[in-house]
């Protein structure tokens, strides 16, 4: 079948339903400039996202872990949304229980306007204190935003005196219990699943394609390339969100 055929089938069956959750990953973004992960563009300075992600990396070197992390700052500062993260948000007016997930930190769907949004493993824009006293800090602002990715690379320090660190899950990490407890669910109830450029390989978002499908949904895989889910898949689309949301959303 062709990839134009395929999409009008997909297109079919999705326009009937009702609940329908998105899970997205930094492949939603690379149009947007912002680097992939695991992607050629996601080494800095040879250190791996796994290596810098963790506990362990900011106990060992917190300036280290920041100078990385305003890095990413600095690649997301500028970026835009593109037409997929729109798309997205826009089809919370063409399913009544639209939901989307996201793995990713950089905000851009919060920007391009979806408001069902659920941010598994935090948002580069938001700090809290590493000691757990609640102080959390959020550049809100594009003035602010641009201010501090520019800022000299410093570890930020808490009212309490402990070191803040980015408001982010971690390898090693636990997800906030009620953002997980809700994408679970939504898992569980949707009646179809969009995966769109993630690797698949990190849990437990990796694990929802499968809990969707033991439950009945329907499940669709946007991605650039093949990965671990692409033969669990009931439909594949080879080729880059910021095309292929816009020409899947013409026909429904
Ligand atoms: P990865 O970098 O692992 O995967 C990005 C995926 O997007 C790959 O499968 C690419 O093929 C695909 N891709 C690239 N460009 C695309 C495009 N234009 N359209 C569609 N697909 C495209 O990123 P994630 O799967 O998001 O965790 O990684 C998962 C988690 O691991 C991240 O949230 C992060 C990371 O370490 C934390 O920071 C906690």
């Amino acid at each position: 079948m062709s990839q134009s055929d395929t999409i009008r089938q997909v297109a079919q069956r999705l326009r009937a339903l009702t609940r329908v959750l998105a899970l997205t990953g930094a492949g939603i973004s690379a149009e947007s400039g912002v680097p992939t992960f695991r992607g050629p563009d996601g080494l800095w300075r040879n250190y791996r996202a796994t290596d810098l992600a963790t506990p362990g990396a900011f106990a060992r070197d917190p300036a280290l872990v920041w100078e990385w992390y305003r890095w990413r700052r600095s690649k997301i500062c500028d970026a835009s949304p593109n037409p997929g993260h729109h798309v997205l948000a826009r089809f919370e007016g063409v399913w009544p229980a639209f939901l989307l997930a996201t793995q990713n930190v950089d905000g851009l769907h919060g920007r391009a306007g979806s408001r069902r949004l659920l941010e598994l493993h935090g948002n580069i824009w938001r700090a809290r204190c590493a000691a757990g006293c609640g102080q959390t800090v959020t550049e809100a602002t594009r003035a602010s935003r641009q201010r501090d990715a520019g800022a000299p690379p410093t570890v930020p320090v808490c009212a309490c005196g402990a070191l803040m660190r980015p408001d982010i899950v971690w390898f090693g990490e636990a997800l906030d219990d009620t953002i997980l407890a809700q994408t679970l669910d939504a898992a569980a109830s949707c009646e179809a699943l969009l995966v769109v450029g993630t690797s698949s390989v990190v849990y437990p978002a990796a694990a929802l394609p499968g809990l969707a499908k033991r439950h009945g949904a329907i499940v669709v895989e946007i991605n650039v390339e093949e990965t671990p889910l692409t033969g669990a898949a009931d439909y594949t689309l080879r080729g880059k969100s910021g095309e292929l949301l816009p020409a899947l959303e013409a026909l429904l």
